[in-house]
């Protein structure tokens, strides 16, 4: 029997981001021989919206994967999302290291990562000669660190364009704390330019990624833009810079896990108050558990996202969400999936 218990002790002794190139290689392994994992799969866990239809509602968020690298073997652990990303027009090298740190007791990552990406081409052509996947695929596009903000837009575009026909979807990331001034981009008038621009080129879903750290007004009014332009859903939410969340933090860079998830659980609920029923939502940001897996998705999420927890608890995370969100919806009576979305809604 697998234990992560033991290989995360070993892991763990390593710098957080030797850990993760070895977990890179692990997954690219395990893409090409994927008879070592018995995937978990429920009907009651297919869930369908817009031209996308996910095998079940757990998703791996942007970050993981920036170059998409390991999305065979991501697909065998049997996520039904996988968001690559964040991914800048051109390569760059992102911020400095150290800038990623783990917080084991309290189960959270701080990380200034800074969009560390190879750039689009070689992203583009790597989904290009990937094999079908059971997990939609979404594409994060950021912007890269030189680009000055009033030509933010034409980084967004250059992203959008080169990758038009490898996406399942798509995100804009305006809300990583790790590019300068880069959140400074989640305002009416930018939010409302970008999908202007963006739905002129696809009519694949389009989504924004915002951050957990802006007053809730400002919030609901850069979402409500962003779908009157033709955005189909929020995603909700990025890391937090509250770093009193997170006792011995630095003071710099954006907050994961589960000292995130009682505010982005706060968070999102006021976006799907708002917004459920008129667009798709997904929940992201300290969910570590079948639980609140599935809390969040009777308040509304269409999906949900972990990154965190996949470092903590290891690849048969996934796995256990699943079986646990089944329980769950036997418990409740409920046939499916889909029947749970929103229940608990206003
Ligand atoms: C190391 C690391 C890198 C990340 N990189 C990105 C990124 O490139 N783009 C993005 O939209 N979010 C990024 N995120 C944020 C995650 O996608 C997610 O929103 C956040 O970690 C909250 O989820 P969690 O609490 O389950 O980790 C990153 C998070 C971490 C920990």
């Amino acid at each position: 029997m697998f234990d992560y218990g033991q290989l995360k002790k070993g892991l763990f002794c390593l710098e957080a981001e030797h850990a993760h190139a070895l977990a890179t290689q692990a997954l690219r392994i395990l893409g090409a021989c994927p008879w070592f994992f018995s995937r978990f799969e429920s009907p009651l866990l297919e869930t369908s919206f817009l031209d996308l239809k996910l095998p079940n509602p757990i998703g791996l968020a942007a970050g993981f994967d920036k170059d998409a690298r390991m999305l065979a073997g991501l697909d065998v652990l049997g996520f039904g999302n996988i968001e690559v990303g964040s991914v800048t027009p051109k390569g760059q090298f992102g911020n400095p290291k150290p800038r990623l740190f783990r917080f084991a007791k309290q189960e959270s990552l701080q990380n200034a990562m800074g969009f560390n990406n190879q750039g689009i081409i070689p992203l583009v052509s790597r989904l290009e000669h990937i094999k079908p996947l059971k997990s939609v695929v979404g594409i994060n596009l950021g912007k890269n660190k030189n680009t000055p903000l009033e030509h933010a837009l034409e980084d967004y575009k250059q992203g959008l364009q080169a990758s038009l026909g490898v996406g399942d979807y798509y995100v804009f990331n305006l809300s990583s704390p790790n590019t300068k001034n880069l959140r400074d981009l989640q305002n009416e008038s930018f939010v409302g330019e970008l999908f202007s621009m963006a739905v002129g080129y696809t009519h694949k879903p389009l989504f924004l990624k915002v951050a957990p750290d802006m007053p809730i007004d400002t919030l609901l009014a850069i979402c409500q833009i962003a779908l009157d332009k033709g955005a189909r859903g929020i995603i909700a939410t990025n890391t937090t810079t509250d770093y009193s969340l997170l006792s011995g933090a630095k003071n710099f860079g954006g907050i994961s896990g589960r000292v995130l998830e009682a505010k982005a659980r706060a968070v999102f609920a006021e976006v799907a108050r708002a917004f459920f029923g008129r667009a798709i939502l997904v929940a992201v940001g300290g969910i570590s558990d079948g639980k609140e897996a599935y809390e969040r998705i009777k308040m509304g999420a269409h999906f949900v996202q972990i990154f965190s927890a996949f470092i903590y608890q290891g690849p048969l995370i996934c796995r256990q969400i699943k079986q646990d969100i089944v329980k769950l919806l036997q418990r409740d009576g409920l046939r499916s999936i889909q029947e749970a979305i929103g229940v608990n809604h206003g």
